[in-house]
């Protein structure tokens, strides 16, 4: 099939790979020049472990191309998806600016049959508005559907997930753009959910929330054991062996962050909230995540006392492992009460220093985990990046000023290191 996408960002490329790779001819429309140029050369501007080969091999075998231009490769698509950013604005709603910016382009550029399949995390009844749109701008004799394809890669395994979804849901009134998408996605292990519009754009809003529910649950137990004396990570244990639970998602930590659960929680109480229906329990999901953060801060202010003078170290600024996205990492905010409190900050990730560099400031960036650690006061770990997992700690405790540790991923042994004389916090135990 030929097909066209717009966006090449985490969703956008991943999922215009991973069709090129399954024999489709993809286009990908971008808006920036040096992107584009430099992803014509296979140089993509994300990290996502494995996807700058498959670019590469789908450019040589010219299944998968870069572009500014519409016209003609809208005109040539049987189907165009649209990936762009859907970022939170001030008050919690979704900014639509960028998707329905690109719906109208593709409808002025629409020629014979197209289905134009929303991937971007959108609200109820965007996609009508998109049909609206392009119903407006299309030429006369161009005939087009409307879907909506959300989209449950993670990053950090994107491409496994796209080839392996847990479902595939194809959301559209038309039966005739329904067997087009599911045709594209036949060569995709996935279980498929066909059903309408509006169902398919919440059920990706109620799968993040949901998610999230699970973290600030996971966190706020293990609050609750930190106070009780419990072990928090064994009474997890315990309830997500529970079928009916299951055991992903109830790990606790430093809360959740990404471009992705933040922003959707926020857009699905927003989305309530204009259906007079107040989402308290998101709210409150919402306000429990603020808290591991904070709590992060009040643990490293309980064994230190005083950050004046003290050196912290802080290992992992992305998200999560395996990505270099900074988008609403809890890192950030951590690393700000810290500087607040007049601590001085050195810190490093595998991958995300770049755009780290770009949005948080006043602290030095370190080149390694050695130079990072040295003649600290305390370590923060924030991120469950492998590397940390399999550091040398007793060659860290030597480098470090006092042997303060806060595993706010609870990556390591807290009895290992007991015992190898460091003061240990992890996060619910
Ligand atoms: N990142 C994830 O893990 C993930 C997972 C599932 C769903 N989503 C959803 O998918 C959507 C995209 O997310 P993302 O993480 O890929 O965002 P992103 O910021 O990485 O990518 C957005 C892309 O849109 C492009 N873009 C912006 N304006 C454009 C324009 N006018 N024309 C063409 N391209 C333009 C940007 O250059 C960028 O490539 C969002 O709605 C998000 O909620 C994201």
């Amino acid at each position: 099939m030929k097909i066209t996408f717009l966006g090449h960002g985490y969703v956008g490329l991943v999922t215009a790979t991973v069709f090129a790779d399954l024999g489709n001819t993809v286009h990908v429309i971008g808006h920036t020049k040096d992107k584009i140029d430099n992803l014509n050369k296979g140089i993509i501007p994300i990290y996502e472990p494995g996807l700058s080969e498959v670019v590469q091999r789908n450019i040589k075998s010219k299944r998968l191309f870069f572009t500014l231009d519409y016209s003609p490769y809208i005109q040539e698509s049987d189907i165009v998806f649209i990936a762009v950013g859907t970022p939170p604005k001030k008050n919690g709603e979704a900014d639509l600016t960028t998707v329905f910016e690109v719906a109208e382009k593709i409808g002025k550029n629409l020629s014979g049959f197209t289905v134009v399949a929303t991937k971007s995390t959108v609200p109820v009844g965007t996609n009508k508005k998109v049909k609206e749109i392009i119903s407006k701008t299309k030429p006369e004799k161009a005939e087009f559907e409307v879907a909506s394809v959300p989209e449950f890669l993670r990053e950090g395994s994107a491409i496994g997930d796209t080839l392996n979804p847990d479902r595939i849901i194809i959301g559209t009134e038309s039966k005739k753009a329904e067997a087009l998408l599911v045709e594209l996605h036949k060569p995709i292990d996935g279980h498929f959910v066909l059903t309408n519009l509006e169902t398919a754009e919440m059920i990706k809003y109620a799968s993040n929330s949901f998610l999230a529910v699970k973290i600030s649950f996971a966190n706020a137990i293990a609050k609750l054991s930190e106070l009780t004396g419990a072990d928090g990570i064994k009474v997890l244990e315990g309830v997500g062996l529970d079928k009916r639970v299951g055991k992903e998602f109830l790990q606790p930590g430093a809360g959740y962050g990404g471009s992705c659960f933040p922003k959707d929680v926020k857009a699905l109480i927003s989305i309530a909230k204009g259906y007079g229906y107040k989402f308290a329990l998101l709210e409150e999901v919402e306000a429990i995540n603020r808290n591991s953060r904070n709590d992060i801060v009040r643990k490293a202010e309980k064994l230190l006392g005083t950050f004046k003078n003290k050196k912290i170290s802080v290992l992992g600024l992305a998200f999560k492992s395996n990505t270099d996205d900074m988008r609403d990492a809890p890192s950030i905010d951590i690393i700000n009460m810290l500087k607040e409190k007049k601590a001085f900050v050195q810190a490093y990730d595998p991958q995300a220093m770049n755009n780290a560099k770009k949005i948080i400031s006043g602290i030095e960036f370190c080149e390694d985990i050695h130079h990072t650690v040295q003649d600290a006061n305390l370590l923060i770990v924030l991120t469950e990046w492998n590397e940390f997992k399999e550091i040398d700690l007793r060659e860290v405790k030597k480098l470090m000023k006092t042997p303060l540790i806060i595993d706010g991923r609870n990556i390591y042994d807290s009895e290992k290191l007991k015992k190898m004389g460091f003061t240990y916090l992890g996060v619910g135990r």
